[in-house]
């Protein structure tokens, strides 16, 4: 049986709106400030007070794609992060800058990750989105998740637990 490559490789991916290459110490400042932002702490899991130090490690970690623009200016982030080897299942973290926001960006960005996951052995790719977050329901739709269900108070975010709607798609030959 075909495995899974875990961890992925950070290549550079080319999207139609956007491109991805690996977080750089040059976009801290940008990250800060859309880590900081009010949307994001509601639905993300991301410290309130989100530290230029805690930004230094997560760059270094190369564990993240910045997704920017033509001009390589910082719209936002996405990681790709491992559910089940044996499943060879992952999901997915990401958020777009406030001021990148509504453009198509993040669901671009999804569709380009998501098509590099199944290239490297993903059989299965998840996105957890909470109930009320719109916007990332629509982005994972939009890349061709589907919904699967409700997953009752499963998530803390921004200080209360939140119904989580667990979407997925499957690699598409399967
Ligand atoms: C979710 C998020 C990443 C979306 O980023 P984005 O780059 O604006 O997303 P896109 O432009 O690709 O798509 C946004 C979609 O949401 C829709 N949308 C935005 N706000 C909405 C709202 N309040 N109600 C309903 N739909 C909404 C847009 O219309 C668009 O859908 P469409 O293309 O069908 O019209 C961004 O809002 C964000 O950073 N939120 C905070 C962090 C977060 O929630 N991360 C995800 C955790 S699961």
């Amino acid at each position: 049986m075909e495995e899974m490559q875990w961890p992925m490789p950070m290549d550079n991916l080319e999207g139609t709106r956007c491109n991805l290459r690996l977080l750089a110490p040059r976009d801290i400042p940008d990250m800060i400030q859309a880590c900081s932002d009010p949307l994001t702490q509601r639905f993300t899991t991301i410290p309130h007070i989100y530290t230029e130090e805690m930004a230094q490690e997560f760059v270094a970690a190369e564990r993240a794609w910045a997704i920017v623009d033509e001009d390589d200016v910082y719209c936002g982030h996405i990681e790709l992060r491992l559910e089940s080897l044996d499943n060879r299942t992952v999901n997915v973290g990401y958020l777009a800058a406030p001021w990148a926001r509504g453009k198509g960006l993040t669901t671009d960005a999804l569709k380009v990750v998501m098509a590099h996951a199944f290239r490297h052995g993903a059989h299965r790719f998840e996105v957890r989105c909470a109930v009320d977050n719109k916007a990332s329901r629509a982005v994972a739709r939009n890349a061709g998740a589907t919904e699967e269900g409700i997953l009752r108070g499963a998530e803390y975010l921004g200080g209360e637990f939140h119904d989580i709607v667990l979407h997925a798609r499957l690699r598409p030959t399967e």
